[in-house]
């Protein structure tokens, strides 16, 4: 039997497609690149999901014997897995396409394909804008990628955006690309039927659904059996996450899912993003209490501290009941890290709102925040509703003023960690210093030491020891 098919023989297993085994999620650099006939290279953008989403195309283009390159100029297929959610990330991609025009420019059989967010947006308008692309393909059509391909090779450009009610890409093995071993995203859910004003996911996503928990606790111990020690159980709002099983008549709620997969192991950490306020229950919290590896994280987007604008967003949730979820989850996991998603300059966002918003996060200090200036959205609520109406020097102002008070928290809530002892999953070698490790311990704080005679996926205590406003600096405990 040829490598390539043997490879393929090792990525799936036809009679059981939850059956992965150990080999399965072998790198691609271990795969033998001479055996495949091409190779695609792909780069992606956006959150978490896309980047699984990534690892599930690689499953379906070596399935057609189509193996990954990881330098551009080696591929004759290049993949651009989009996002659409600010208006500076599609740009930053349009700046990328025009990188990649060169490159087909010297190499006009080159394909380029357009994937994710961005070409569900936009849809067939990109062959039309960006002359050189050669197809579309939107977040629920990747299955159609290998034909979409074939066509184009033979010059017709090609877009399927079709969304699906029913797609999870529950029997696709992911390929982990750029995987340090030890780490892994899992779907656990496609879509989001929240249609918070300022977003546009519902549009390019389509309507929320489960996959099945069978599929993704057999991948999760798929992992933890090659050697895996974290997994992220990843959707848009992981709260509903809700699993109806026909066949045996059951039922699976995110707080079951959890439990589920950490049962797998002991050794196995679980951490999961994103959870919405108006759906965390205390159920998912006890049972994140109940078990040593579900990590005490969680990360709680507020958005804005007003509950004006945080109607105008259809977020369903005001100041009061955000500040009542952050106090139940400090109830009942009192060292639980939090962390959020603000957004300033909304429409019509006044300076008491702004403070609004500020007091809101001086109040929860929340241990790790990403913060934005608003930046609308064609065809979202607020776009048709609502006047983008607050200037961008304030938005931005706004912002300058908002990060540098969670820089303030940021730093308080590392310092209070200083002479504590964390357990760390060790994940990589420091970026900034060859003879140490980083790690995470279960607030998700990173943590650095030296090596020892530790290695990379074991886990050991570390006494901190000092701490910047981004990392914990420690010595581990024999
Ligand atoms: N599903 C998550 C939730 O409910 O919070 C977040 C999803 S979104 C991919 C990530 C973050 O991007 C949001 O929490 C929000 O803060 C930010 N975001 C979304 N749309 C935005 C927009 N139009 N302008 C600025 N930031 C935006
Ligand atoms: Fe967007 Fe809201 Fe859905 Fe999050 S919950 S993806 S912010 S619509
Ligand atoms: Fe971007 Fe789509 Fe994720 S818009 S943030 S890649 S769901």
């Amino acid at each position: 039997m040829p490598d390539s098919e043997k490879n393929i023989e090792l990525l799936f297993n036809e009679k059981n497609p939850y059956a992965f085994n150990g080999e399965a999620f072998q790198t691609l650099s271990n795969i033998n690149k001479s055996s495949f006939s091409k190779h695609f290279y792909v780069e992606s953008y956006g959150c978490a999901m896309n980047f699984a989403d990534s690892e599930v195309v690689a499953s379906i283009l070596l399935k057609e014997n189509i193996g990954c390159t990881t330098q551009p100029n080696e591929a004759d297929i290049i993949l651009i897995n989009t996002c659409s959610i600010r208006e500076k990330a599609e740009e930053k991609i349009r700046k990328r396409l025009t990188e990649f025009k060169c490159l087909k420019k010297q190499k006009p059989e080159l394909i380029i394909g357009i994937l994710g967010c961005m070409a569900e947006r936009l849809k067939g308008n990109l062959l039309e804008e960006e002359k050189l692309v050669d197809i579309v393909v939107g977040p629920d059509a990747y299955r159609t990628l290998p034909q979409l391909i074939s066509e184009a090779e033979t010059g017709q450009k090609g877009v399927n955006v079709l969304l699906s009610r029913d797609e999870t890409y529950a029997d696709i093995s992911p390929i982990r690309l750029n995987s340090n071993g030890i780490n892994a995203f899992v779907s656990i859910m496609r879509g989001c039927n929240n249609m918070c004003s300022f977003c546009v996911v519902p549009f390019t996503r389509g309507r929320e659904r489960s996959r099945s928990a069978e599929s993704i606790v057999a991948e999760c111990e798929a992992l933890f059996h090659d050697g895996y020690r974290e997994v992220t159980l990843l959707g848009q709002n992981v709260d509903s996450y809700h699993w109806k099983d026909e066949i045996n008549n059951s039922e699976v709620s995110f707080a079951q899912l959890m439990e589920m997969v950490a049962k797998i192991s002991p050794l196995l950490r679980v951490r999961f993003s994103t959870s919405h306020p108006k759906d965390i229950t205390d159920e998912v919290l006890h049972t994140i209490l109940k078990y040593d590896n579900i990590c005490n994280y969680i990360h709680l987007p507020a958005q804005s501290g007003s509950s004006r604008v945080l109607e105008m967003m259809n977020r369903t949730y005001d100041r009061d009941w955000y500040l009542q979820k952050f106090n139940r989850i400090k109830e009942i996991i009192p060292d639980c890290g939090v962390s959020t998603d603000m957004i300033t300059g909304f429409c019509s966002e006044t300076e008491e709102d702004h403070k609004d918003s500020m007091s809101l996060m001086e109040y929860c200090k929340f241990d790790l925040a990403y913060m934005y200036f608003y930046s609308e959205r064609p065809g979202t609520l607020a776009a048709r509703k609502y006047p983008d109406d607050v200037p961008l020097e304030t938005k931005k102002r706004r912002l300058k003023e908002m990060v540098e008070l969670h820089r303030i928290h940021s730093l308080e809530s590392m310092q209070k960690e200083v002479g504590k002892t964390f357990r760390v999953l060790i994940e990589g070698t420091s970026k900034k210093n060859d003879d140490e490790f980083y790690g995470r311990n279960d607030q998700n704080k990173v943590v650095v030491f030296p090596k020892g005679n530790l290695n990379p996926g074991e886990y050991v205590n570390v006494q901190v020891t000092d701490c910047t406003a981004g990392t914990l600096i420690g010595t581990p405990l024999m």
